[in-house]
């Protein structure tokens, strides 16, 4: 396996100073997200650092803070979103209104910088893009988007099987992602739930970057 190049491995992200300890960070988050949405915070972050490990990573702490602050929204439900991105004028994708959960991202990067003193933007756009994925995901933000998947308390029935994907996820990330991404664009539509247009254009994005190997 080769090396990811530095400019993916979080050494790009200028000046953060950590302005909590990921111990405080955890407390913190204790008093807003249930036990089990915690856990999985945790599971999250090392999963993604355990990824980054495999790959030569230098620089962990931004696949930890991500990781942990990945969720941090996960306390609001429905219109609470939309209400918290037009009064902090966060621009609201096209068809979020039909699914407001997927917007827990981009208000979540908005609480990690406003919150928790982040400013490492790839930490950022690695928690506004979390669920849904985007083109040109940075190593990081593409870490955390599989750990979301990944991490050990998961199960998803899925072709090929989860214990397949987490097994990719080190050797080829990328396939991992399109295996992933398709399967649940897959279970979505099979079940009549909304899909949205990014994360449409997400797998078609991973799609064309495996065709072109
Ligand atoms: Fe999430
Ligand atoms: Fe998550």
């Amino acid at each position: 396996m080769g090396k990811y190049p530095d400019s993916w491995n979080g050494a790009n992200k200028g000046e953060q100073k950590y302005l909590y300890t990921l111990a405080e960070l955890s407390e913190m988050l204790s008093k807003k997200l249930s036990a089990k949405r915690l856990e999985h915070s945790h599971a999250v972050a090392y999963t993604a650092a355990s990824i980054a490990m495999y790959n030569g990573v230098q620089d962990l702490m931004p696949f930890l803070y991500a990781g942990l602050l990945h969720d941090c929204a996960k306390f609001m439900y429905g219109e609470e979103f939309l209400v918290y991105c037009r009064e902090n004028g966060l621009e609201v994708p096209k068809d979020a209104e039909k699914y407001t959960p997927t917007l827990h991202g981009i208000v979540g990067a908005d609480m990690a910088a406003k919150e928790y003193g982040i400013t490492d933007p790839d930490i950022l756009n690695a928690i506004a893009h979390h669920t849904d994925g985007r083109a040109g995901m940075s190593f990081l933000e593409k870490a955390i988007h599989i750990a979301d998947h990944i991490e050990p308390m998961r199960s998803f029935d899925m072709e090929p099987p989860l214990s397949e994907i987490r097994r990719l996820a080190f050797l080829d990330l990328d396939m991992s992602i399109y295996l992933m991404d398709k399967a649940i664009i897959d279970y979505l539509e099979g079940c009549g739930k909304v899909v949205t247009a990014q994360a449409y254009e997400t797998v078609a994005y991973f799609e064309k970057l495996i065709s072109e190997r």
